[in-house]
């Protein structure tokens, strides 16, 4: 079954991307976090460093967008297939409240006619292989229905589904069983992402659900970078090439930000989920988290590939952490 690395922004950037290929692998394709094109016809610094294809070479990658506005996608997925890019996927899941408001990310599935409008409009103005990105909507799991009816009426390459609407942000469970209904009723291939931490996890839902296109790893693939690997039968995590990953990412960054302390704070946001993989992790976690310089981060390090020693599997700690990931 295919697997894709899901977006996330401040985390899966190019750097990542890049480090995670060459030491693990195991990902067909990588997401890249959503671009939010605007009327100035202008990517910002920051977003064409990590979609230039300098900044991609050799990794599968899959840019994402972030608008309500037709005319902005389509200016947008125009300069993506002058880069060399054959596929944009659209961003339909983000609960984020700010951009909720502005009617963009999951605030687009709030009216199934402005979907439909929105979905007739890029279709039919591009020849780019698009995909979607879901969520079952905004408030409540029946408001699905209609709108896999408008997605049903357009060739959509692959409709990712995260099982939440937009109020349950990425808290509580997965709703498994409109999953189920939207998979048997969706016309387009279908893939699954949520709350898959383990290579069990993965098996045992290829299992439930045979009719699947692939599934989407986030948290989990962070937590345990050889998650794609494991799945394929492959070796889980050694210390020393989580250790070279590591310095690798935490080098890229220093360089790319001209400053360790913001290289620390970037690392220390892919230790929330990676500290999982260490056993009785909780005093060099606290220590980490409240380093101040990077010295102080170095040493943490050091000690924690020093002294705990890996688990087999993650098991996903955070999925339970209150308030978190943060609603901005
Ligand atoms: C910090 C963070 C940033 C995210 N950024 C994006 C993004 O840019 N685009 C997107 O479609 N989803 C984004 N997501 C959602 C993830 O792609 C994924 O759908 C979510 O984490 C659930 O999958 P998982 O349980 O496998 O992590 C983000 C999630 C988190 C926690």
């Amino acid at each position: 079954m295919r697997c894709d690395y899901a977006p996330m922004e401040g985390i899966t950037n190019y750097l990542c991307r890049n480090a995670h290929r060459r030491y693990f692998g195991g990902v067909d394709r990588y997401f890249m976090p959503f671009v939010s094109p605007c009327k100035d016809r202008v990517f910002t610094k920051r977003e064409l460093r990590d979609i230039v294809p300098e900044h991609n070479e050799g990794v599968p990658v899959v840019p994402q967008l972030l608008t309500r506005v037709p005319e902005d996608f389509l200016w947008a997925a125009g300069e993506l297939k002058a880069m060399g890019y054959r596929e944009v996927n659209l961003n339909l899941g983000c609960p984020s409240g700010t951009v909720v408001a502005k009617g963009k990310g999951s605030g687009l599935l709030a009216s199934a006619e402005e979907l439909d409008r929105f979905l007739d409009a890029i279709f039919s103005g591009t020849d780019l292989t698009l995909s979607i990105k879901t969520r079952l909507g905004l408030r409540q799991e029946e408001e699905f229905g209609p709108l896999l009816e408008v997605y049903n009426r357009y060739p959509i390459a692959c409709l990712t589904i995260h099982p939440r609407v937009q109020k349950d942000f990425y808290r509580g469970a997965v709703r498994m069983e409109a999953f189920r209904a939207a998979l048997a009723m969706s016309r387009n291939p279908v893939c699954y992402n949520g709350d898959l931490v383990t290579a069990e996890e993965c098996r045992t839902l290829e299992a439930a659900f045979p009719g699947l296109d692939g599934v989407m790893l986030g948290r989990g693939l962070v937590g345990d970078p050889a998650l794609g690997r494991k799945l394929r039968g492959g070796e889980a995590a050694d210390k020393e090439t989580l250790r070279a990953f590591h310095d690798t990412l935490y080098a890229g960054y220093c360089e790319a930000f001209g400053s360790a302390h913001s290289a620390m704070s970037r690392m220390k946001e892919m230790w929330f989920y990676l500290m999982g993989l260490f056993a009785d992790s909780g005093r060099q976690a606290k220590a980490l988290r409240k380093a101040d310089t990077p010295q102080k981060y170095e040493r943490q390090v050091a000690e924690i590939f020093r002294d705990l020693p890996l688990r087999q599997d993650n098991p996903g700690l955070w999925r339970d952490v209150p308030g978190w990931p943060p609603e901005k």
